[in-house]
């Protein structure tokens, strides 16, 4: 269960400890960045991937014949009735697909229904933005699943993989970056392996600029060498725990046979694919060629998600291409990432809550064996927007809120969140500070601009 009141002294500081939790971020806000999320880059988002479906139809024909084309055809018309019930502000309606997931869908729709008060009041514009804004990527996923023979095609594929391709250079200077670190790894001391992990930290968070929800799915890749932008970046960086990461991945070291230790497990709830995935790759690499952690455990999606999310497939070619690319560092790497794959030292994990719409706080409820596995890493590092902003439940929290009040409850292991603001959701700044960068950047929270690497440890409440 999601806890409304935390007993600390830092969340009793604030009038929301008080009254409660604040409401959710909602397009019934006329004017706000959900609003406009869903007025104009939701349909936006839509048509693209209507129009993606029926630029497939030939290849559908040649794969199965007029049952191809009648399934595009019956997909579209899905899809067009979808869009049209977003901008007329239609109910949300219950999944009728059979997938795994479709009860717990149906069972959120009833909560909201008794929350919001009426069955019609559950609708686009009046119901929380990350509900609605998640299940529509759920009837994207519904469209397709049912109309077989197509009911795999990935609408968003074609964008991810073009994303990585145009963010080869940057890609090729982040694993020759990688092979230079690698060979003089002995030679680092304990501060210079800690600055490593930093500047490795930041490439992973500004790697979240690259997603293509937020562009709509306009072409938004990495162009340049990451490595060299971090030190004109770093002003940027509103919360910087890097220190915090440090400490728990050396605190989770223990002792092991033969007077060596024994690192922990750190789990990376993924988000983007494209360049945002390699930089999370290069990271985990350095996790463990390090010995910061003994085994990387990877979350991705089980459906296409949010345009640009990770899924099973992605992560995969992601491997694959990065070993057959014409680049000595850049295939050493990618064979490396394949044998740390086959060794299990590194794994792929998907679960079905992370296409659900809930708040993680939910998660201990509604997904107690995805919360048990967390339960297991010494570390979990948070991905991305969307991820932030179900840590924090997508609320119009003050910025002064501390992190921890905003999880209500949520800690399975210590956490970090590495994230570009691209929604009305911040916490955990200084008193002042929000109101000094609305002044001077109205934009701060949804251009991307800003990020945060923010840090929560169950263990420190102990
Ligand atoms: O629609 C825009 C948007 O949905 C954000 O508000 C959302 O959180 C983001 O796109 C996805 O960002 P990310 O890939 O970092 O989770
Ligand atoms: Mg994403």
């Amino acid at each position: 269960m999601c806890s409304n009141f935390l007993p600390t002294a830092k969340m009793m500081a604030t009038d929301q400890a008080v009254h409660g939790v604040p409401p959710s971020l909602s397009a019934k806000v006329v004017g706000s960045f959900a609003y406009l999320t869903v007025k104009d880059r939701l349909p936006t988002i839509l048509t693209k991937v209507v129009d993606t479906i029926h630029r497939n139809k030939n290849k559908f024909f040649e794969e199965y014949g007029e049952e191809g084309v009648r399934a595009e055809k019956a997909a579209i018309s899905l899809l067009s009735k979808l869009r049209n019930e977003l901008q007329t502000d239609k109910a949300i309606l219950a999944m009728s697909d059979g997938l795994e997931d479709a009860d717990s869908w149906n069972q959120y729709l009833q909560r909201q229904q008794s929350l919001q008060g009426d069955q019609d009041s559950v609708s686009w514009f009046k119901s929380p933005w990350l509900y609605v804004e998640c299940y529509m990527y759920r009837k994207v996923q519904e469209a397709l699943w049912l109309n077989p023979p197509i009911s795999d095609f990935d609408a968003f594929n074609e964008g991810k993989t073009q994303s990585f391709f145009e963010s080869q250079q940057a890609v090729m200077a982040l694993c020759t970056y990688l092979e230079g670190l690698n060979k003089n790894m002995e030679e680092l001391s304990e501060n210079q392996l800690f600055e490593q992990l930093h500047k490795l930290l930041q490439v992973s968070l500004w790697g979240n600029k690259c997603d293509l929800s937020i562009s709509a799915g306009q072409e938004n890749s990495q162009k340049t060498s990451p490595i060299d932008s971090l030190a004109s970046l770093r002003p940027l960086i509103l919360v910087d725990d890097s220190n915090m990461v440090w400490s728990t991945l050396i605190s989770a070291q223990r002792p092991g046979q033969s007077g060596k230790t024994t690192p922990g497990r750190v789990d990376i709830v993924l988000d983007n694919a494209g360049f945002e995935l390699v930089s999370d790759l290069v990271l985990a690499d350095f996790l463990v060629s390090s010995g910061l952690a003994r085994e990387v455990r990877f979350h991705g999606k089980s459906i296409p998600w949010f345009v640009s999310d990770v899924t099973a497939s992605d992560f995969q070619w992601t491997i694959r291409q990065t070993m057959a690319a014409n680049h000595k560092w850049m295939s050493k790497s990618g064979v490396q990432w394949q044998s740390y794959v086959k060794e299990g030292v590194w794994s792929y994990h998907d679960h079905p809550f992370w296409t659900l719409p809930h708040e993680f706080c939910d998660m201990a409820a509604d997904a107690p064996d995805l919360y048990a596995t967390l339960q297991g890493a010494d570390l979990v590092l948070f991905k991305g927007d969307l991820n932030y902003r179900k840590l924090t439940g997508d609320r119009d929290w003050e910025h002064t809120v501390g992190f921890d009040m905003a999880l209500r409850g949520f800690g399975p292991a210590p956490l970090c969140s590495l994230r570009t603001l691209k929604a009305n959701v911040q916490v955990g700044l200084q008193p002042g500070q929000g109101e000094k960068l609305s002044t001077q950047d109205p934009d701060w929270m949804t251009s991307g601009k800003y990020a945060v690497i923010q840090f929560y440890s169950p263990h420190a409440e102990q």
